[in-house]
């Protein structure tokens, strides 16, 4: 089980909008995905279409005694869709915050994480979405998590909290008492505006490898699915935010499982404009190589213009807009992931499929 926190004292960088559009990417690949609410304004919860005041029990219940809580995690988590279930928030989280700080309670900031380990069936993800401020609250969520991710507005302004941000992470691990993995993701890019640009690539500069290769791009979708309830996933597979956060979930799991091998000497389909984007296979030996994907119904070689180039490159044509697809290969006839291809994940029906992004 991965438990990952994410957040940043400031608000409205995109904690909210990555906690739920990460978890329905996650899910919507086939992986048990809990999302834990714990900030009292509810966002998550009702971004993924709940209604935090309908609910009779919810994380307080969880949190609000030590030793014997009222409910056990699993009894006041909802589901949201298939494989993705909600720990919900609601206003009196709020109260609890102050309960807890004025209690000076032993163990305060250890119950999120202790109520996790009682889990009868552990998540493959536990994804928590903090407050936006650096409380009791978030410090449950930190001492139950492994890892954090800080979302980075890319704004000018963004920059000029950095300071206290590498602060606050030197600080973090210290006061949580164990290691957590620190990653941070550019959100809102608007790559219109050199203020934008500017703050992307200081970033990189100032956090280096702690940055995501992923940046997350402005996209309206991303507002109106929150209005609807849905995480992208559910509303638009074909647009930038879903996009972007599949890219990350796939750079989440990559990393787990083994970073891309000598990307430089794998060539990875090219986008070749309006043409389309043409996949490569060599081989001298195959008779027939055809190419089956997401994109075209797995039907090998629907939609599809091949070319036999030199040296025994094959070459398959597609018409693709921007996504994140799913392919293999058919040669002679045995299907087979693109092997110049380091993504990969394992396909719904079993085997194991390459991956493209077209952004
Ligand atoms: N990539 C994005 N593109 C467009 N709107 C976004 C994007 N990320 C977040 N938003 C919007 O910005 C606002 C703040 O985002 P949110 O995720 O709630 O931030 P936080 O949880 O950090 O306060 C919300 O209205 C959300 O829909
Ligand atoms: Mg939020």
């Amino acid at each position: 089980m991965r438990t990952i926190a994410v957040m940043n004292q400031k608000g409205g960088c995109g904690k909210t909008t990555t906690v739920v559009n990460l978890a329905g990417c996650l899910a919507s690949e086939g992986h048990r995905v809990l999302v834990i609410d714990i900030d009292p304004q509810a966002h998550a919860t009702l971004g993924l279409g709940l209604d935090p005041e309908q609910l009779e029990e919810n994380l307080y219940e969880v949190l609000a005694e030590d030793g014997a809580p009222s409910a056990r995690l699993d009894e006041v988590t909802v589901p949201a869709d298939e494989n993705l279930d909600v720990a919900p928030s609601g206003v009196i989280l709020s109260a609890l915050e102050q309960k807890l700080a004025a209690e000076g309670a032993k163990g305060r900031t250890e119950r999120l994480a202790k109520a996790l380990e009682l889990l009868p069936k552990p998540y493959d993800f536990v994804l928590i979405d903090c407050p936006p401020n650096v409380g009791i609250l978030t410090f449950n969520a930190l001492r139950a998590a492994q890892e954090v991710i800080i979302p980075l507005e890319t704004s000018y302004y963004a920059m000029h909290g950095v300071g206290k941000l590498l602060e606050t992470i030197g600080l973090l691990e210290d006061r949580v008492g164990h290691q957590l993995s620190i990653r941070i993701l550019p959100t809102l890019f608007d790559g219109r505006t050199r203020f934008a640009k500017r703050a992307l690539a200081e970033i990189r500069e100032t956090y280096k490898d702690l940055v995501f290769d992923t940046v997350i791009r402005q996209n309206v979708r991303l507002r109106e699915a929150a209005q609807r309830g849905l995480p992208i996933s559910k509303l638009d597979r074909r647009c930038y935010g879903f996009v972007d956060y599949m890219s990350l979930a796939l750079e989440l799991l990559f990393d787990r499982i083994q970073h891309a091998e000598e990307e430089e000497e794998m060539p990875q389909p090219k986008a070749a404009g309006a043409k389309g984007v043409v996949f490569t296979y060599k081989s001298t030996s195959a008779g027939e190589v055809q190419l089956a994907g997401d994109f075209n119904d797995w039907v090998a070689n629907k939609d599809v213009e091949t070319r036999r180039g030199p040296n025994g490159t094959w070459e398959m044509i597609v018409r693709l807009g921007p996504g994140v697809y799913q392919y293999r290969y058919k040669v002679d006839g045995d299907w087979m992931p693109d092997p110049s291809n380091p993504r990969s994940v394992e396909g719904p029906a079993g085997g194991i499929n390459s991956v493209i992004i077209i952004s």
